[in-house]
């Protein structure tokens, strides 16, 4: 296959480069940079104490060596954690035995709980542009807060109102209409990811919801309705496609003409499309 429209697709490394390093760690972020990711991938969540970390799941069992909601611990209670320490490295699946990570740097830094303010921080001293794709989970249970305090943070690195979307090194991703919507009512020049597992019938048409600009597919609408993302591209939306891990998927995305690929594999993506 070419790859005529490869130089348009982003990579983006989904919790970091999550299948050579534990995902949502500051080791698989540095990775992800250090790997040439366009953009980075993460989801956040409000401790007890009102704190953005950067975990997928309601609970920290999975990738951590704890128990218990994020929501119904403090950042300190989550600092005392491993998330190092699981073999998270198949999707959904948790192992016990020791964890061999691929990459993994000395110190505790790089495995602790990490908040979205120090992924900032990673990010503006990258030395090269690298965008944030920012996942709210949990909108509904906070009613605002997730969002309100998102933009507080982005605020304090001049990230919440950039000139245009188009320019802009941070979009807001939701499964959620509704926390899209909070994010543009307060920064509407913050472009917003519509996520879809799967396509309802009053999106068919390839409209999204009001004011959002970007859609974006699971692989397997991607696979079994292909037709809807020309749908989509007609509309005029972007498609950023999640989770994009094998080469054939790779191949259908650009073949499609996507405009990102959000993968736990980066590197070998990017070595994929010749970049
Ligand atoms: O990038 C979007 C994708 O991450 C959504 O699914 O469950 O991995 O957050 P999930
Ligand atoms: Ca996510």
């Amino acid at each position: 296959m070419t790859h005529a429209r490869q130089h348009t697709i982003k990579v983006v490394a989904h919790r970091g480069a999550s299948e050579e390093a534990p995902e949502h760690t500051l080791a698989a972020y540095k990775k992800a940079i250090e790997d040439g990711a366009d953009a980075l991938e993460c989801d956040v969540r409000l401790t007890a104490d009102g704190h953005l970390v950067c975990v997928h799941d309601r609970r920290v069992n999975r990738t951590s060596n704890g128990r218990g909601a994020v929501s119904a611990l403090e950042l300190a209670e989550l600092a005392t954690l491993d998330f190092g320490s699981r073999r998270t490295r198949e999707f959904f699946r948790t192992r016990d035995e020791e964890p061999d990570w691929e990459y993994l740097p000395e110190g505790p830094e790089h495995t602790s709980v990490l908040t979205l303010e120090r992924l900032l921080e990673l990010v503006a001293d990258a030395g090269r542009r690298v965008e944030l794709a920012i996942e709210t989970k949990h909108p509904t249970r906070w009613a605002g807060q997730v969002e309100e305090r998102l933009l507080m943070l982005l605020k304090r690195f001049g990230l919440d109102t950039p000139e245009s979307a188009a320019d802009s090194p941070v979009r807001v991703m939701s499964f959620s209409a509704r926390s899209l919507h909070r994010v543009r009512a307060a920064s509407p020049t913050l472009p917003t990811v519509y996520l879809l597992q799967f396509v309802s019938p009053r999106l068919r048409d390839g409209r999204l919801p009001a004011g959002v600009r970007i859609a974006g597919p699971s692989i397997r609408i991607v696979r079994n309705q292909p037709a809807y993302i020309e749908r989509l591209k007609r509309a005029g939306h972007q498609v950023h496609v999640w989770t994009v891990n094998e080469p054939e998927d790779v191949d259908l995305c650009v073949e499609l003409g996507v405009d990102a690929i959000i993968t736990n594999r980066p590197r070998a993506v990017l070595r994929q499309l010749d970049r």
